[in-house]
């Protein structure tokens, strides 16, 4: 990292993450304290295993992970993240889900939004929607009632190669899918293209796009440097430097219509270390020390509070948040060694046996910390 005359510590509004998996039992109980400390809320991915396909299933999801996290509390120095954390629940879209199902969850203040997955796209996605034209009374109800859709942009098909069914969805279902709905709420979530980042940039104010960290830390090469290297896979993949350096001008843009949301999505070691490795990088620990070292890279620390703080809950019609966090620059020649992320993370989750996960930026030393009140 270079390193910047005069850092000081940065205090933001409290951010939100508006796309996280927090699994359920054993997992949710060893990931939540994660995204709970640093986030005031957190639009919580409904793919499940069954998905969360109704208001009864999304309140009962609510309640085990506010349960996880009051057990999960107390541990010294991290204040009391289950008073200042809220979980925001969303519905799995499926072609049998009725409309009048999320008009309910929504009006009840039980679903914050409705996820599309493609079929197949992804882990927990075979319930998910084969064409997205099958739904239009659920999408036409939802932008009736301002419900937003938020989308994983990727094609399934089998014949598009997997570095281009992110640009291949957008030409081939959101192009349309928008002149269809128009007034309807987009949420085109964890880009990772040039071309997502422009499409989003040139569209309509109904529009916007979550940026994961690690989309914004690395490329392609990652899943290659030196083997085979299960940790950095995740879908969408990452792509070229070239999409990578997209992400990060997007990002660091100002442009209101790009927010953050982590896609933190745990698997244990054995998930991610086998013969069919699962998808998914955890990147909740450290996530806004990731991404304001790359906001510093790019000179941006000054727009960093609207990306992480305002330009989420503006796009949903919710509030800021009140109160603040605290990060605290590290200097690149620190040998602390509690300054660097560690290479794995035993987690405890109230049964003998710990989650073991390996966080994003495992060996790294980041360029900033959390502060912990
Ligand atoms: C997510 C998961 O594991 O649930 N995996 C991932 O690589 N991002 C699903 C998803 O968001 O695609
Ligand atoms: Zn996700």
């Amino acid at each position: 990292m270079t390193e910047r005359p005069g850092r000081t510590s940065l205090t933001i509004r409290r951010p939100d993450d508006w796309h996280v998996h927090l699994r359920d039992g054993a997992m949710l109980r060893a990931v939540v304290g994660h995204t709970a400390r640093q986030f005031g809320r957190a639009i919580v991915m409904p793919n499940l295993r069954p998905p969360i396909t109704s208001v009864v299933a999304a309140a009962a999801y609510r309640d085990r992970i506010q349960a996880a996290l009051r057990a999960s509390s107390g541990e010294p120095g991290h204040g009391n993240p289950a008073a200042t954390f809220t979980p925001l629940m969303t519905a799995y879209l499926t072609e049998t889900l009725p409309a009048a199902e999320l008009e309910l969850g929504f009006r009840e203040g039980v679903f914050n939004a409705a996820k599309l997955y493609p079929a197949g796209a992804t882990t927990n996605s075979d319930a998910g929607v084969r064409d997205p034209a099958h739904i239009g009374p659920a999408l036409e109800t939802m932008e009736r009632i301002g419900m937003p859709l938020l989308i994983h942009g990727e094609v399934t098909d089998p014949e598009v190669d997997i570095f281009d069914r992110e640009a291949v969805f957008i030409e081939r279902h959101l192009q349309p899918l928008l002149r269809r709905h128009p007034g309807l709420k987009v949420v085109l979530e964890h880009i990772t293209t040039a071309d997502a980042a422009a499409f989003v940039a040139e569209g309509p104010a109904n529009l916007a796009a979550t940026i994961t960290p690690h989309h914004l830390h690395i490329n392609r090469n990652a899943l290659f440097r030196s083997g085979l290297r299960p940790d950095f896979y995740c879908l969408p993949v990452a792509k070229r430097e070239r999409h990578r350096l997209a992400l990060v001008a997007a990002a660091t843009s100002g442009n209101p219509r790009f927010f953050l949301g982590t896609d933190s999505a745990p698997h244990g070691r054995e998930a991610k270390e086998s013969a069919c490795g699962c998808a998914g990088i955890y990147n909740a620990p450290f996530a806004l020390e990731s991404y304001a070292t790359v906001f510093e890279q790019e000179n941006a620390l000054d727009r960093f509070e609207a990306f992480a703080s305002e330009n989420g809950p503006r796009f949903y019609g919710l509030p800021l948040n009140g109160g603040t966090v605290s990060l605290e620059p590290i200097s690149a020649d620190d040998d602390n060694p509690e300054l660097v992320v560690p290479a794995m993370l035993e987690l405890d989750n109230g049964t003998a046996t710990p989650s073991r996960l390996v966080p994003f930026h495992a060996g790294e030393v980041l360029g900033w910390r959390l502060k912990t009140t």
